[in-house]
């Protein structure tokens, strides 16, 4: 009786807290003081810092679901305006020249030695994980940044999901990552025995912008639709597997830029001159935002016509049109090459 009553009491004092919510308003911001405008960083710093500290240290905070929960809201937003008040990314232009110079070389150091991103923010903040390289890449520009030519644009970012995020919306191209697996190689399955259709197997091969270098540990996301033309579905999915459907996969490429997608032919869309195609999204090792690249089609698709051809978006030179032919077995296989520009 003593211990459901302890219980209950704990429930209702629960309930009473969510009364108090944390107020998530935005400070206003001037464009011209941020940091991305004064010290004016290239493109990967920007995307690392932003992923890493700009929660904490900027006017561009991302609540996520569970600051609605209390008290865990009040511990996050002491961080918030703790982190704020100590260094504030978006008032970076009111300080003089040698307090910029020292705070960046501050950050570096705290950087290095693992102090910052706080260790308690990375469980559920997977992209603030640096990797050696993004740290070693972060701590050089920060101990000497050099303006770059093309500097990183606004400091608004679109909302980066967390592992507990469902990132319901086909426009934020970080959600195409969501449920990803830990650990990729460099081949892909996204169909089954089980599922209908005429059995695929693409080798793929990416390229650094020269066209030439091959382009190792790029993560390559692919999604196409069903032998009906269809982004079919289970019936159970969220988030961005309600635009998606279940036809889809990760890899990473190998040393030699290499990956393969073992899977069916999709189908063109029901009553569409669409081509039939396969979507992809790839993510650079070097942490800048993920991106889309032409589709894959194939060459025997009388949808691949002439003005397929002229309208298709050439990336780098080189075409998602691939030669497949049809193995003994049954397979088609075929080829894709990809050259990364970043755009
Ligand atoms: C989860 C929130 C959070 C994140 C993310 C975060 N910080 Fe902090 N940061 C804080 C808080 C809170 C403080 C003040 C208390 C402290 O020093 O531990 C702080 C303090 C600092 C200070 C001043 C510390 C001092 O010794 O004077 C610097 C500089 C700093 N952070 C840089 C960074 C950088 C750079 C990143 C990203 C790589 C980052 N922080 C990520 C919350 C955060």
């Amino acid at each position: 009786m003593k211990a459901k009553n302890i219980f209950f009491g704990f429930l209702g004092g629960f309930a009473l807290l969510q009364f108090f919510p944390i107020n998530k308003t935005l400070p206003p911001t001037e464009a011209v003081q941020e940091f991305n405008m004064v010290q004016k960083p290239p493109g990967e710093v920007m995307t690392l810092l932003k992923h890493a500290c700009y929660d904490c240290h900027s006017n561009h905070t991302r609540y996520p679901w569970y600051a609605n929960v209390q008290p865990v809201g009040w511990w996050m937003q002491d961080h918030v305006e703790e982190g704020r008040t100590e260094l504030n990314f978006s008032e970076f232009g009111r300080w003089s020249d040698f307090e910029r110079r020292e705070v960046l070389d501050h950050c570096a150091r705290l950087i290095e030695k693992g102090k910052m991103p706080l260790p308690s923010y990375l469980p559920m903040h997977p992209e603030a994980r640096l990797t050696p390289k993004q740290k070693a890449l972060l701590v050089h520009w920060l101990r000497d940044p050099v303006p770059d030519t093309q500097p990183a644009k606004g400091a608004k970012f679109v909302h980066l999901p967390s592992a507990s995020d469902t990132c319901d919306d086909n426009e934020n191209v970080y959600c195409c990552f969501v449920g990803m697996p830990e650990n990729l190689t460099s081949e892909m399955k996204i169909a089954g025995k089980n599922e209908p259709g005429e059995r695929l197997f693409l080798r793929g091969r990416v390229f650094k912008a020269d066209g030439k270098t091959p382009y190792p540990e790029v993560v390559v996301y692919a999604y196409h639709t069903d032998a009906q033309g269809i982004y079919s579905k289970n019936g159970d999915e969220t988030g961005i597997r309600r635009w998606h459907g279940r036809l889809h996969g990760w890899c990473r490429t190998d040393a030699e830029g290499w990956f393969s997608i073992r899977t069916i032919r999709p189908a063109s869309y029901p009553n569409s001159r669409a081509p039939a195609h396969i979507h992809h999204v790839v993510r650079e090792p070097d942490g800048s935002a993920p991106y889309y690249i032409n589709d894959t089609v194939f060459e025997d698709d009388k949808f691949v016509d002439d003005r397929y051809r002229e309208t298709e978006r050439r990336n780098g030179g080189d075409s998602g049109i691939v030669k497949v032919q049809r193995q003994q077995e049954g397979t088609w296989e075929g080829k894709r090459f990809i050259t990364l520009k970043k755009r």
